[in-house]
């Protein structure tokens, strides 16, 4: 969920609404605000897009200069307008936006409802606002912070009250919050992107932090009431690299940003001698010889690079890598100890689940290195140490240039590693590094054969299901492909391993099922060549991606994508990208919504 507050001179929904509708990413099954109209709350919420409720907002403006708004993605009650937030008790005098689950609900639900209370909703966080509301007499903080004594979970709030119009409060606790400072006015946003417009000056809240905010003042205390000290944080990335830049969709603008952000991402790790420096995580050669064991750690899409980092590692690096889903790690009572290394990947750096994963890990004393995109993120914050991505903000929820920025980012940390440990000698370090290097300029020359990508996207759009096959990492990028067509396409895909499909599988393929053929691996085409005759001789509509000299491919294939020369290493780096454009188009020609597809949402903060 995403939620936006503002206190100062301006119109509070003019405000709101701009920052929610860059906080649309966070969730969309419904959106609300609520306003301080001098002595009274009026709040207005609505199920669907945030458009709906701005069309209401004209019929029907809200006139006030502090307020909340929130943008929903629903956990606790199916998306209605009776669940969107703001949620309010029975005189509305109080209204809170919430971003997290509250655990005991129901339990606080029931006390209340045997005292009287009327609930409206079946949201979780509908007990917050009743709460307030039982402590209130007179000090809103007060009356919040004995709420947030009784409630167990994770929270972002933001909390008004009709007869403080000078006052909104906000809290966190695992689940991120900011709070934007300008001249005569303050803000609070899940995320910076909804504040940009505004100010560039933040204060990112830590878990346990309150806020209170005035248009002239914003004071912070910790959860026993000290008040606290904090530094303002300068943002240095604007606005235009948060919007559109003249593509038709967010994910269109990030595939194309791609080359962009990997040379970044290695550029900004390069020394003087033009070798990779991790100067500030330990990992020395010494750190190194007592690691016997690595874990990575992510959801969806991160956890599909920590999948190539896998390979990358194991291969340059000869350590044992397991890749793991962060919702299992943390219950699979991992193997851990002082010499395990748990490298965390997360976009956002706020997926509650790999945050959670994160804490186990240290809490059974691993050592922690984190790989994200967001300075001052949660998962930034708490890991030992840190790598970032260089992508620039990633709006669409179907992630593209973070991925590719991820897999660069362990293919670095695999050949630091591999030349620490002696696996690889200076030469072959170099070697590698400058294939690194040169794969934006492939990226590139994939870009320029959109068209064709496009024309293959027209023959499959309407198939119901299809796969995507391919052996060792062609295998580990396959699997990213057939997510990118499921999360925006609705078509049902699966990955296999090219060699496995025939167990059991490929019972599922009939005349014309799609099968996108990955063989970027020369050391393996020719065994993915077999497999390819495998579906074909059962009537699939076998779509190859492979290399510019295989040209035998087309003799099983019915359409090929062909990448530059590169390496069998990097070779799925380049290749993935052609998976994303053809998720992209049959997206756009469905008519869908690429850049906020259904149910979805890009950064989970709940469990
Ligand atoms: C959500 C998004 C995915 C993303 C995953 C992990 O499910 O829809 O696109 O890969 O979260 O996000 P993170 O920010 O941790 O990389």
């Amino acid at each position: 969920c995403g939620i936006v507050g503002y206190i100062g001179a301006r119109q509070a929904v003019e405000v709101i609404v701009d920052g929610l509708t860059r906080l649309e990413y966070r969730g969309y099954d419904s959106a609300g605000v609520a306003v301080n109209t001098g002595g009274e709350i009026i709040i207005q919420k609505k199920k669907g897009r945030l458009l709906l409720l701005e069309e209401n907002l004209k019929e029907n403006p809200i006139k006030g200069n502090m307020g909340i708004g929130h943008t929903r993605w629903a956990t606790h009650g199916e998306p209605s307008d009776e669940n969107s937030h703001p949620h309010s008790n029975e005189s509305c005098s109080i209204a809170v936006v919430h971003n997290g689950i509250i655990e005991n609900y129901l339990e606080i639900k029931r006390e209340l409802q045997e005292k009287g209370v009327v609930f409206k909703s079946e949201t979780d966080t509908e007990v917050i606002s009743h709460l307030i509301d039982s402590y209130y007499d007179g000090d809103l903080l007060d009356a919040l912070y004995k709420t947030l004594k009784r409630i167990r979970g994770a929270y972002a709030l933001g909390v008004i009250h009709k007869n403080q119009p000078d006052v909104l409060i906000a809290a966190r606790k695992d689940s991120p919050l900011v709070i934007g400072v300008g001249e005569g006015e303050n803000f609070i946003a899940s995320d910076i992107p909804a504040l940009l417009k505004y100010t560039k000056n933040v204060y990112l809240l830590e878990d346990g932090d309150v806020a209170v905010l005035t248009k002239n003042s914003v004071e912070i205390f910790d959860l026993k009431k000290n008040k606290i000290s904090k530094n303002l944080t300068e943002i240095t990335w604007d606005l235009e690299s948060a919007t559109k830049g003249g593509y038709p969709h967010f994910m269109l603008k990030e595939i194309h940003e791609q080359p962009k952000g990997i040379q970044e991402t290695i550029l900004r790790r390069l020394d003087a001698d033009g070798l990779v420096r991790f100067d500030d995580i330990r990992l020395s050669k010494e750190d190194l010889a007592e690691i016997d064991k690595i874990y990575i750690v992510a959801c969806g899409t991160a956890y599909h690079a920590g999948l190539v980092g896998k390979k990358a590692i194991e291969k340059m690096a000869r350590i044992k890598v397991d890749v793991e889903i962060a919702s299992e790690f943390r219950y699979d009572n991992p193997f851990i100890d002082s010499k395990t290394l748990v490298i965390i990947v997360s976009q956002s750096g706020e997926t509650l689940d790999t945050l959670a994963a994160l804490r186990e890990a240290k809490r059974k004393g691993a050592r922690t290195l984190a790989i994200t995109n967001v300075m001052g993120s949660s998962i930034a914050r708490e890991a030992e140490h840190v790598i970032y991505t260089w992508a620039g903000p990633e709006i669409a929820v179907a992630s593209t240039k973070a991925y590719t920025t991820q897999i660069a980012c362990l293919f670095m940390l695999a050949l630091d590693m591999g030349y620490k440990r002696g696996v690889l000698d200076l030469a072959a370090y170099r070697e590698i590094l400058e294939k690194l290097k040169g794969i934006p300029e492939k990226i590139k020359a994939v870009l320029k054969n959109d068209l064709q990508v496009q024309k293959i996207a027209g023959k499959i759009k309407d198939a119901a299901h299809g796969f995507y096959i391919g052996r060792g990492m062609d295998y580990s990028i396959a699997v990213e492909g057939s997510l990118k067509m499921k999360e925006i396409s609705y078509v049902h895909t699966e990955a296999f391993p090219s060699g496995e499909l025939k167990h059991g599988t490929i019972a599922l393929i009939e005349d014309g099922t799609p099968v996108i053929a990955l063989a970027t691996q020369q050391s393996l085409f020719e065994k993915s060549i077999s497999n390819m005759k495998e579906v074909k001789a059962r009537g699939a509509y076998v779509i190859g991606v492979t290399l510019e000299g295989n040209e035998l491919i087309e003799e099983v294939a019915d359409d090929v994508l062909y990448i530059p020369k590169v390496d069998d290493m990097f070779a799925g780096l380049v290749g993935v990208v052609y998976l994303q454009l053809l998720a992209y188009h049959v997206s756009v020609m469905k008519g869908l919504d690429v850049d906020k597809p259904r149910n979805l949402a890009k950064s989970v903060t709940v469990e």
